[in-house]
């Protein structure tokens, strides 16, 4: 596959290197445009390109957005019109300001995405793990013995393709429900941080 990333940090960077290690190849965005990102595409090989956000091509097969929730606002309304996305970010109040629908759980943080970008099929994943852990966690031996990685979604085809996408990545992926209860892997919910298997991840969700 071809995956775009929205916001190329900590977590674009680190996903888009054990997603180029699994056969994908990646197109890297952020703020300021694909020359500021040669530096890191140069490092991440040939696999990788960079590009400015408004420019991307018709030919990704997914986006991720790994940027901070309080970015979003300045992001382009259509950018992913019709697109298949991976919700990778959090919101956290501190950080990104108090948003009472959020805070008080009337909406889920993907779910407020979803409707500002108009996009049906999005899957979050990637949020509870702190990136700094993730390449060290992928486990290629013994697949029962694997970290699991939580999903929310409601695109059960996309769903399938994401939870593929974390196989390959040496993770097994853990289905945490709809959109609309994606509440419970968010930041503020219970498995937030946690890296463990698929059967710790269910006893802490289904308390
Ligand atoms: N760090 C973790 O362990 C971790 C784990 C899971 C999830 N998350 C979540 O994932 C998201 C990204 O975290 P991170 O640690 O990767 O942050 P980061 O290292 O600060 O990277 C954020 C990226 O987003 C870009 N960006 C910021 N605002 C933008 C905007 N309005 N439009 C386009 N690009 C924008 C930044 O580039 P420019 O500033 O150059 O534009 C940068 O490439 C956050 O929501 C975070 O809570 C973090």
């Amino acid at each position: 596959m071809k995956i775009a990333f929205i916001g190329s940090g900590h977590v674009g960077q680190v996903l888009a290197k054990l997603f180029i290690k699994a056969g994908h190849s990646v197109v890297l965005t952020n703020r300021h445009g694909k020359d500021s990102l040669l530096p890191v595409t140069s490092k991440l090989g040939s696999a990788a390109q960079a590009a400015d956000i408004n420019s991307l091509g018709d030919d990704l097969d997914l986006f991720v957005l790994a940027i901070p929730f309080n970015g979003v606002n300045d992001l382009d309304d259509n950018l992913l019109k019709g697109k298949k996305v991976i919700d990778a970010s959090n919101y956290f109040p501190q950080r990104d300001g108090r948003i009472p629908k959020l805070i008080n759980h009337e909406i889920s943080s993907s779910q407020m995405l979803a409707d500002y970008f108009k996009v049906s099929t999005i899957v979050k994943a990637f949020n509870t793990i702190p990136v700094s852990e993730l390449e060290g966690l992928a486990n290629f031996e013994n697949k029962s013995e694997r970290i699991a990685i939580p999903i929310a979604g409601d695109d059960v085809k996309f769903k399938n393709i994401v939870a593929e996408l974390i196989d390959q990545i040496g993770f097994n992926a853990y289905d945490a429900g709809n959109l609309k209860n994606s509440f419970t892997i968010q930041a503020d919910g219970p498995v937030f941080g946690l890296t463990v298997d698929k059967k710790e991840l269910s006893k802490k969700l289904n308390k």
